[in-house]
């Protein structure tokens, strides 16, 4: 197992371009499921959940290969399985996905149900409301969920709450079923538009990605399609954030920046510079920062995947920050991590009140998610001395070379291997 060591104070300068949107490719790679053509998507992050997403594309029949650096080819002639193990959704939630455009291609699916996971409950019934919705039979034996339905038909889906797994499975099962559906309350996320053009590039018929109401006209069939993944929004507010707390100035080429309103908003309260120039997205901080207050929420509101490092960087604020946490229940096990590094953090229920500014000390800390992760990383990169942070699989996951990106702007960060 590797760590990473962390020499705080250095200011990140110079430009750095983000990789494609993990949360995007993820699904968009479960749709070559639809088509027994070949699906090209380019600008692919290397992550070991795209990994984990090719050996289960690959379990179930699909020629799936990297055609250079960040190019994927995925040919679903047949598809030969119906199942996606328990071994495989236990390790990355996002599997889940694979439900829809499985049942829609074959007829059935058998897919392993995720559990909790470190950040919260983290259930399924939206999924598989949607689902029986277009008149899928419904089974949970054994810790799987056993999907049948000779034909797929369109129907009406009103969601509890705007899921963004849920809309991307329902979504991806619809576009090939008998007439018409409707999600309501659909999740608006970037990464839902994102396979909405996907889907409609191999035919699919889809009105409304990016609102609250998607419809879509089942179409025969879908054919294979060549799409560009849309840049991370969740390593580009990364970033700014590690910027922020530095006191650095850095330009990131491929900021999507009409994905990160929310972000760039509770950045310039807390006195940041962000500013769109003919080179991309600036950031940049010369005087203190202050504090804020911010809740996350669907998109467009602030993002729950950005919480912990805005957390980090607020410890750091004139004031106290109040940091409210409305998506997941638990999510907040990196408050504890940073309080080890000096941060001054009250908790309550789904509420932390982070006072600032602290002087931070390096520290060994442990993260237990992704985003946690990259918290801890940014309050390193502010702390006195070294700080190491171990179980960095979660990184791996989800932020492509992060220590060669952060490197190139200055960051004093290595890897090492765990005693
Ligand atoms: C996706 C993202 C994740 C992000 C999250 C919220 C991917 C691969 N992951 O996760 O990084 O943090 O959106 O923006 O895109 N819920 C239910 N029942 C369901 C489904 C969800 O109650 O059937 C609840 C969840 O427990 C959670 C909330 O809805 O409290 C939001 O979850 P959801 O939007 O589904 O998140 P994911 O798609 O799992």
């Amino acid at each position: 197992m590797e760590k990473m060591i962390i020499h705080g104070g250095a200011p990140l300068r110079g430009t750095v371009t983000l990789s494609g949107s993990k949360n995007a490719a993820l699904p968009i790679m479960m749709a070559s499921l639809l088509t027994s053509e070949p699906l090209v998507l380019s600008n692919v992050p290397r992550l070991r959940d795209v990994k984990t997403a090719m050996d289960l594309l690959t379990q179930l029949g699909v020629a799936a290969r990297w055609i250079d650096d960040h190019r994927v080819e995925l040919h679903a002639a047949k598809v030969t399985s119906h199942e996606a193990s328990y071994e495989l959704v236990k390790t990355m939630r996002a599997s889940f996905v694979v439900l829809g455009p499985l049942l829609a291609r074959t007829g059935r699916a058998r897919v392993s149900t995720p559990g909790g996971c470190a950040i919260g409950a983290r259930p399924v019934n939206l999924h598989i409301a949607g689902i029986r919705a277009l008149g899928s039979k419904i089974q949970f034996r054994h810790g799987y969920v056993e999907a049948h339905a000779e034909k797929l038909t369109g129907g009406r889906i009103w969601l509890d709450s705007p899921s963004v797994g849920a809309t991307e499975n329902i979504l991806m099962a619809a576009v090939t079923a008998r007439g018409r559906t409707v999600i309501e309350n659909a999740a608006r996320e970037p990464e839902v538009q994102d396979l909405a053009r996907v889907l409609v590039a191999m035919g699919a018929k889809i009105s409304g990605a990016g609102t609250h109401v998607i419809e879509i006209e089942g179409v025969e069939r879908l054919h294979g399609a060549e799409h560009e993944v849309i840049p991370d929004r969740i390593e580009a507010g990364s970033m700014m954030a590690a910027a922020a707390i530095t006191g650095g100035d850095v330009t990131i080429t491929n900021a999507p920046i009409e994905h990160l309103e929310a972000v760039a908003t509770k950045l310039r309260e807390a006195g940041v510079t962000v500013e769109a120039n003919g080179k991309g997205v600036r950031i940049a901080r010369n005087n203190g920062l202050k504090p804020v207050e911010l809740r996350t929420l669907p998109y467009p509101g602030f993002p729950t995947d950005l919480q912990a490092q805005m957390m980090a960087m607020l410890t750091q604020a004139d004031g106290s920050s109040v940091i409210t946490e409305t998506i997941f229940e638990n999510r907040f096990m990196h408050a504890q991590e940073l309080a080890r590094m000096g941060a001054d953090i009250l908790m309550k229920g789904p509420t932390a009140v982070v006072r600032g500014p602290s002087k931070l000390s390096g520290a060994p800390v442990m993260a237990t998610d992704l985003r946690a992760s990259m918290g801890l990383i940014i309050a390193g990169l502010a702390a006195e001395h070294t700080t190491e942070l171990s179980r960095i699989y979660h990184l791996d996951r989800g932020y492509e070379a992060l220590d060669a990106k952060l490197s190139s702007l200055g960051a004093r960060i290595e890897r090492a291997q765990e005693q």
